[in-house]
């Protein structure tokens, strides 16, 4: 499978069946993990949790998460070496390269911020001091089971994880009051924009939005407004609430998924670039006149 194929077809699995990965896929996807390539020096680790009564008891579905992630049989457990939103960055670029692949062994995933219990993981795989659990992301063979198939579908849908906003809505042009259509645009960058657009985020709120500038692409981050929307709302009478500040940190993870999709599609497609990360740069923020609320992260070029 190609990786194009791997983004069309990826959703978030939240149904797995008990059994553990067979041991050659999983060596291919732990020994991908550790060469995946990195946006920063300050790496995160990626760690494994194998087995359903662990990754169970990691997993919560109590008041303060969202998301109902049933029976992994793995969990790989995202930590940060100390409190940082370029390593949040960082952590979504390398992990979503793990998800993909995953997803062309045949595997399913789902990330979560919310719905796991931070202390327990750290625990399982031990944490050196200063480190953080910042988020974790299950794996294995999805459900076969009808009832099981239909959980997972149900709670895609209830989260609203089946759309995705237009192109329009995310992408400008030379700056932030310019719109932008893809229609007299290079087809070549269009599919690259096409699969970034599909990229999962943190209960589906899409934060990234690109600006298209000679020579190169900004991507900025609309910071979410508070908790009261989206997802969190439509899920919360069923399973809780996400806390505010878990899904402010997870729009950085948000971006480094994004990116690692436009990494992946342009290398795919034979255009070349790279990121270069540019976080709250003010002079490029003025540049892109970008309103109150949205910060630069990158350039791509
Ligand atoms: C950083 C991040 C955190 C997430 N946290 C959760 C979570 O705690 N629980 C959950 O059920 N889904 C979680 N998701 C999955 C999103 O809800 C999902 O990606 C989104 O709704 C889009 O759906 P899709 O992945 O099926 O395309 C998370 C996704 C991301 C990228």
């Amino acid at each position: 499978m190609d990786i194009l194929t791997a983004i069309q077809r990826r959703v978030s699995v939240r149904s797995y069946s008990k059994d553990i990965v067979d041991s050659t896929t999983l060596k291919r996807l732990i020994n991908f993990a550790k060469k995946t390539k990195h946006l920063t020096t300050v790496l995160p680790r990626i760690e494994l949790v194998s087995g359903v009564d662990k990754t169970n008891h990691i997993l919560t579905s109590i008041i303060g998460s969202y998301g109902l992630v049933r029976n992994p049989p793995h969990l790989l457990i995202g930590i940060m070496p100390e409190e940082s939103n370029i390593t949040r960055i960082d952590l979504g670029y390398v992990l979503e390269q793990v998800v993909l692949e995953a997803t062309k062994l045949g595997l399913g995933t789902c990330w979560i911020s919310g719905s796991y219990n931070p202390k327990i993981a750290g625990s399982e795989v031990g944490l050196k001091s200063g480190e953080i659990v910042e988020v974790v992301c299950a794996f294995g063979y999805p459900a076969k089971e009808i009832l099981e198939r239909f959980h997972s579908r149900t709670i895609r849908r209830i989260a609203g994880g089946h759309h995705r906003k237009p192109l329009k809505e995310i992408v400008f042009y030379k700056n932030w009051s310019k719109s932008w259509s893809p229609e007299e645009e290079d087809p070549e960058l269009v599919t690259i924009l096409e699969h970034a657009r599909l990229a999962s985020s943190g209960a589906n709120r899409q934060p990234w939005r690109l600006i298209i500038r000679p020579g190169n692409i900004v991507l900025t981050l609309v910071l979410t407004k508070p908790l009261w929307t989206g997802i969190a709302n439509r899920l919360s009478p069923i399973v809780g609430v996400v806390k505010r500040n878990v899904l402010a940190k997870a729009q950085y993870i948000d971006a480094g998924i994004v990116m690692s999709h436009f990494t992946l599609v342009s290398e795919a497609i034979g255009q070349k670039g790279q990121w270069e990360l540019r976080l709250g740069d003010k002079t490029l923020a003025r540049e892109c006149q970008l309103p109150k609320g949205v910060i630069p992260v990158a350039i791509f070029k």
